[in-house]
């Protein structure tokens, strides 16, 4: 989650700014990057969960959004 947090301070170039942790989880960690859709799928979950009330249909495109463009930019170095 602190490396979501840190996502969100490169908002403005994703590929860019976490072209380095593409690099760890692609080519040191080898996650297969199927991966990064189930965990944005299952960190969505956790905050409607824990944060029923503020999950709105609003926050939850957005969230939904980010975490994609989040999983995207990690993904970049397996292409
Ligand atoms: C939203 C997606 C993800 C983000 C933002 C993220 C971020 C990070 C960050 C910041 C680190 C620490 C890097 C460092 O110590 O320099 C890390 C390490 C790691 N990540 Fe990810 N990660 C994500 C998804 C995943 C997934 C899906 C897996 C595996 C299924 C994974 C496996 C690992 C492993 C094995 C480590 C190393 C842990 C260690 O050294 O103890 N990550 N990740």
């Amino acid at each position: 989650m602190a490396g979501v947090a840190g996502a969100l301070t490169k908002i403005g170039d994703l590929k860019g700014g976490l072209l380095s942790l593409s690099e760890l989880h692609a080519f040191t960690l080898r996650v297969d990057p199927a991966n990064f859709k189930i965990i944005s799928h299952n960190i969505l979950v956790v905050l409607a969960i824990i944060f029923h009330a503020d999950f709105t249909p609003e926050f939850h495109v957005a969230k939904n959004k980010f975490l994609t463009a989040v999983a995207l930019a990690l993904a970049e170095k397996y292409r």
